[in-house]
């Protein structure tokens, strides 16, 4: 039976949360979950392959306790349903790291990879202290030859380094081939893209055991995936192609977002723009919904490694053009929250908004890199008081965002301006405005008439996600503002024009 393990290392542990916060508007016991990476628990084939032992390790008992609970640290649609079919027959979670690598034939490194936040590229290049250290752990354990699989996102030539330290402290009848692997799902729709990947990339040494490695872990995958789908190279090319995949899925973004600014300008509207140069068949209509930015742990963090890389390999240019998806991205969202300050007659102080979704995009409780609390911040600088609502955030991750230093120094502010809501309604009671930052489903379904009603008039509603029926809103009162359209506002003569 081959035996496959995860290595999770931990590097932030939370704290479980039972106690109710100061700020929050209703009772309801809260349990904090941490969030985990929680890709690194999802690549295998558990369900096709029960021949395949996988077990998953982690420093964090509190952490394995919580996987190996009714109540999983993260929230993905189906990954419960699979965790409790495979949990305790081929799928095991577990903090004896040393038994887990010595029983492996194949170890996936699945730790975290931020943006470092000191030093030598701080801001920009990938921190890789935590795959430095999976790496030594694994050479101070291992008794026999291991596949080693980099699953997390790294900057190309980091296989390059774990295998370094690897073969720097082999024992003797030791071998190890260094694999490149990296992951393609997306938060909310993790499961069905596990399931039928576009495509698997394995990237190895191109020498007679690096291909053996390779096609080792191919045939992991033919398990479930067709074998066109599954596609090997060169371990550069591998890596460089993850942080290439996610820099045009960004870039594409940021391109219709700067799309959206012109169209608000000349009363074009972005979505039927979308619309037209989606049907080309060479452009195609995926990842063109404008928006108030984009968000996420991985597109920012992808984008600067980038950037940083192409400093580094003194390419100055390609750097700048790939640092201005970041830009167009910073744009958007301070764009918006100008936008709902100057539509509020120029101020917000003291003033209650309300924002409708914390998560950095629909169906998941991430909330890293997202839209919203951008917009927080923005809005609390100028004394607005904001009231969150997001079905699936816990309080305390809305806090210990809204609290990291790089958004305010001071907690006490926080807590004096920011207060989170347990239902939509009570977050727009007495308020000036409605602020759409997360595309959830259930927004379009509320009773906006109700809302309007409770709300102070002249009342606003900023779409930043283009998911509202606009003219019913209209209709029931509300001034309407979204990204890349005019509504109510009058026709604006382009700058220039009159002297045409
Ligand atoms: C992204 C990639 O899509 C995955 O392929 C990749 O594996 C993953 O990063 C990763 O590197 O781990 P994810 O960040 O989970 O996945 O979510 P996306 O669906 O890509 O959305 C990212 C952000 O872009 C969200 O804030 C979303 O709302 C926004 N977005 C997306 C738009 O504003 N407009 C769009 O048209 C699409």
């Amino acid at each position: 039976m081959r035996k496959l393990i995860n290595i999770y290392n931990v590097c932030k542990t939370k704290h479980l949360k039972t106690s109710r916060h100061p700020n929050h508007e209703c009772s309801k016991d809260l349990l904090y979950r941490s969030r985990l990476c929680w890709r690194s628990y999802m690549q295998c084939p558990r369900l096709q392959c029960p021949h395949i032992t996988v077990t998953v390790v982690d420093l964090s008992q509190e952490r394995i306790d919580q996987w190996n609970s009714n109540s999983l640290p993260i929230f993905e649609p189906g990954l419960d349903e699979i965790v409790k079919i495979v949990r305790n027959k081929n799928l095991f979670f577990s903090t004896d790291i040393d038994k887990g690598i010595l029983e492996a034939d194949l170890i996936f490194i699945s730790v975290n990879t931020p943006t470092k936040s000191y030093g030598l590229g701080k801001g920009r290049a990938a921190d890789l202290k935590y795959i430095e250290s999976a790496a030594r752990m694994i050479a101070n354990v291992a008794t026999n030859s291991k596949i080693v699989v980099e699953k997390s996102t790294v900057p190309v030539k980091a296989a390059e380094s774990i295998s370094n330290i690897l073969r720097a402290n082999q024992k003797a009848g030791v071998k190890y081939q260094v694999l490149s692997n990296p992951e393609f799902l997306a938060e909310g729709t993790a499961v069905k893209d596990l399931l039928r990947p576009d495509r698997v990339l394995i990237g190895g040494e191109q020498t007679q055991d690096g291909r053996a490695a390779i096609q080792t872990l191919v045939e992991v995958y033919k398990n479930w995936v067709p074998q066109e789908n599954v596609i090997t190279m060169n371990t550069w090319s591998s890596e460089l192609s993850k942080l290439a995949a996610n820099a045009f899925l960004a870039q594409r973004i940021s391109s219709i977002n700067a799309m959206s600014a012109v169209c608000e300008a000349t009363g074009a509207d972005v979505s039927e723009v979308a619309h037209a140069i989606g049907m080309d068949s060479r452009i195609g209509n995926k990842f063109l919904k404008a928006s108030v930015g984009f968000g996420g742990s991985c597109f920012q963090k992808d984008v600067l490694n980038l950037v940083y890389l192409c400093e580094c390999l003194n390419l100055p240019e390609v750097a700048t053009y790939w640092q201005q998806v970041i830009n167009l991205n910073d744009f958007q969202r301070r764009r918006f929250a100008n936008r709902v300050i100057e539509c509020l007659f120029n101020t917000v102080t003291n003033k209650k908004i309300a924002i409708f979704g914390f998560s950095f995009k629909k169906d998941t409780g991430d909330t890293r890199e997202s839209a919203a609390i951008y917009m927080t911040k923005y809005l609390m600088e100028e004394g607005a008081h904001i009231r969150i609502y997001d079905p699936k955030v816990e309080i305390e991750q809305i806090f210990s965002e809204l609290n990291n230093p790089a958004i305010c120094d001071s907690p006490e502010q926080v807590r004096q301006l920011v207060t989170v809501c347990c239902n939509p309604y009570m977050a727009a009671e007495g308020a000036s405005a409605v602020v759409i930052c997360t595309e959830w489903d259930e927004f379009v379904n509320y009773d906006y008439k109700q809302i309007y009603k409770g709300m102070l008039k002249p009342a606003f509603l900023f779409d930043g996600r283009l998911i509202l029926d606009h003219q019913s809103l209209i209709d029931i009162g509300f001034h309407v503002e979204t990204i890349g359209k005019r509504l109510s506002r009058p026709n604006v003569i382009r700058q220039g024009a009159l002297t045409n």
